[in-house]
């Protein structure tokens, strides 16, 4: 394993032209800035998640890392190389898949593409031949039926599968996956989170990986980094990142009585009172807002108690990454509004 940061990148911007028609012969040109100085690193062996609203600028950064776009300014390098200066060393460190994947052949198997990208990497018949086999195993590819089909004839998850195998063709140290499992079925994206989260931690392979599903970040990234409208907004362990969110919690109590007296009286203590509904014959739920549910649970029992209220249970909900997502990427768009 080679040790130091495999990706850095600091302070990149990017700038976009466009065109915006507003009539028939009428343009003009509008700059969009897709990066407003983006600094991340990844370590060797780690899997860290790019997570951000649609036109974030993910793709525009592991574009960037993968030397398919290049920065207006600031730097980036993948163990030490610079990805503007040095980006064919770059290129054999890497290993990309992109969420519109380009260059596979229709007229041609899933094999036989493999065989084709390994040959332009310039890898020896023999040893591409032993590889390319080995990876349309590894990927699922083989058992499904797809090996030796024609590209054109591949559903989604059999193509996302292919895209993971060219990247893998070279075992590079690092992989930059852009939404991988977009699109997928269960299983095919479960496929390739625990491919991801394999090489990650038994060979070391560093990777930065977008997604747009948090239950999968969760379950496949290190750490994580949030990204809005070119800026990164918070970063770090899906724990930490949810510990950093205001300790407002949901409180549900579960009773056989209607729970109205109780309500009442827990408004009182200064505790929102969210909702009460009959769940079922005999069960009704009281949905209670609360700072530090832990100092007032034993607050709701004894009003329960007093009132003849007989608590079934209670639930205190555990902040979701997607509360931390929302609350960061909105309370972004609120900063530069007051600004
Ligand atoms: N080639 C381009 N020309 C003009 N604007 C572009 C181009 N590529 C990206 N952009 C703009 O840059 C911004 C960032 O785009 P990017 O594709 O990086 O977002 P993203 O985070 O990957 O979004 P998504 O979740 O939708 O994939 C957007 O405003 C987008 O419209
Ligand atoms: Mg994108």
């Amino acid at each position: 394993m080679v040790l130091g940061d495999a990706v850095v990148a600091e302070k990149l911007v990017k700038r976009f032209v466009t065109k915006k028609r507003t009539g028939l012969l009428r343009s003009y040109s509008e700059v969009v800035e897709a990066l407003r100085g983006v600094s991340l690193n990844v370590g060797a062996g780690e899997v860290v998640g790019l997570l951000g609203p649609n036109g974030a600028g993910k793709t525009t950064t592991i574009k960037i890392l993968s030397t398919l776009l290049l920065p207006d300014s600031g730097y980036a390098s993948i163990y030490g190389y610079d990805v503007v200066r040095e980006a064919s060393e770059v290129r054999k460190l890497i290993g990309i898949m992109l969420t519109v994947e380009k260059g596979f052949y229709g007229r041609l198997t899933g094999r036989e593409n493999l065989v084709y990208f390994g040959s332009l990497y310039g890898m020896e018949r023999r040893e591409l031949e032993r590889r390319v086999d080995h990876l349309l195993d590894l990927v699922g590819l083989k058992e499904l039926g797809g090996a030796d089909r024609l590209y054109e004839e591949y559903s989604l998850g059999m193509k996302a599968r292919l895209a993971l195998a060219r990247a893998l063709l070279k075992d590079p140290p690092v992989l930059l996956l852009d939404e991988p499992t977009l699109g997928l079925d269960p299983p095919s994206a479960r496929k390739i989170r625990s491919l991801v989260r394999e090489m990650a931690s038994k060979e070391g392979k560093s990777v930065l990986y977008t997604s747009h599903n948090m239950f999968e970040v969760e379950l496949v990234c290190d750490r994580v980094i949030l990204i809005n409208k070119g800026v990164i907004v918070a970063e770090g362990t899906p724990e930490r990142l949810k510990s950093m969110l205001p300790d407002v919690r949901a409180i549900e109590v579960y009773s056989k009585q209607p729970p109205g007296s109780l309500a009442e009286e827990v408004a009182k203590l200064g505790l929102e009172v969210r909702e009460q509904n009959q769940v079922q014959e005999g069960l009704y739920v009281l949905k209670i807002l609360a700072r530090r549910p832990d100092e007032v649970v034993g607050d709701i029992m004894k009003i329960a108690v007093s009132r003849g209220i007989d608590i079934v249970r209670m639930k205190v909900e555990e902040p979701t990454l997607e509360d931390v997502f929302i609350y960061f990427t909105e309370r972004g768009v609120r900063d530069r509004e007051v600004h």
